[in-house]
């Protein structure tokens, strides 16, 4: 078996671009090395340490019935047993980041590529592109949830439907993915937790995304999060707010998309930043340390 390749994005004379690849891999867990069992356990302690009182109870559950903890790095074919008795899932090894469409299909079909490398020492703190931390941390856990399963699925099964509409209609459901999967957060009686794997694989963005004043909190609404730009290189300027795994299932699986991808044909986007007369605010972000460019 061939070893499995790191990829990774490239600096070129046009910056650093993303570089994507379909390949589904063999985990090669005995050729993780003692630093980077080492990576894992410092990032897992550190979440660990930071996350209760944080992160949502759905996903402290998951993590703690996939057994993970900082002694290694999880083996997938491990994981994968409790996972598929759960909802049904399995994890698949891949080099990096896949084309959107071959995304869409693996998620289809309750498929969730993990990236088989862990980042380096350097990128502790901050690495541009997701790894196995990111991917198995973050993401692994809500998919033991059913809800939250079937919301993934649907979504790809949504991706590819979009993919037909056009690029538009694409491009809006990929900001729906970042503002729920990636950075959502959620009301609770207890207060405001996060569910997003962005985050809750990110020691700066926990703290941020919940304590700082400068960011925007706004509750969840379909449309206004389709229109929503974003951020790839820094801390969001607007998280959005859900009351709960049902609501978020209820606005997005249920609803046919096509007749308001048309509806949303040739709309402005908004800023990331931007609060709209209409939102919802949990808070008005005081924009601190904001860059006036960069949207997504
Ligand atoms: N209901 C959406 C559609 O008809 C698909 C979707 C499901 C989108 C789940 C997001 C999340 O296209
Ligand atoms: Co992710």
């Amino acid at each position: 078996m061939e070893q499995p390749r790191r990829v990774e994005h490239q600096l070129t004379d046009k910056g650093y671009v993303p570089v994507y690849t379909t390949n589904v891999v063999d985990q090669p867990w005995n050729d993780y090395s003692a630093v980077e069992h080492t990576t894992w356990a410092t990032l897992f302690e550190r979440q660990m340490a930071l996350l209760p009182g944080r992160a949502c109870d759905e996903f402290f559950d998951g993590l703690a019935r996939l057994q993970m903890n900082a002694q290694a790095i999880p083996r997938f074919a491990d994981l994968n047993p409790i996972l598929k008795a759960a909802t049904g899932w399995e994890l698949i090894a891949v080099e990096g980041l896949l084309p959107e469409l071959a995304f869409f299909e693996h998620l289809a079909n309750r498929r969730f590529p993990v990236t088989w490398w862990i980042r380096t020492p350097e990128q502790i703190d901050y690495i541009s592109e997701p790894d196995l931390f990111h991917d198995l941390f973050g993401h692994v856990p809500l998919l033991l949830l059913p809800v939250f399963a079937d919301y993934m699925q649907a979504y790809g099964e949504g991706g590819l439907k979009a993919a037909r509409y056009g690029n538009e209609p694409l491009t809006e459901l990929t900001r729906l993915y970042w503002y729920t999967v990636e950075f959502g957060l959620m009301n609770t009686p207890q207060g405001l937790r996060i569910y997003g794997s962005g985050i809750v694989s990110s020691k700066g963005e926990s703290l941020y995304s919940l304590e700082s004043a400068a960011p925007n909190r706004i509750g969840f609404d379909l449309k206004r999060v389709m229109r929503t730009r974003y951020r790839i290189d820094t801390y969001q300027k607007t998280y959005f707010v859900i009351d709960s795994f049902d609501q978020l299932f209820r606005a997005t699986v249920d609803p046919d998309f096509g007749p308001i991808y048309y509806e949303l044909k040739g709309a402005s986007a908004f800023p990331a930043g931007d609060v709209q007369d209409q939102d919802r605010v949990f808070q008005r972000g005081s924009g601190e340390g904001w860059p006036a460019d960069g949207d997504v």
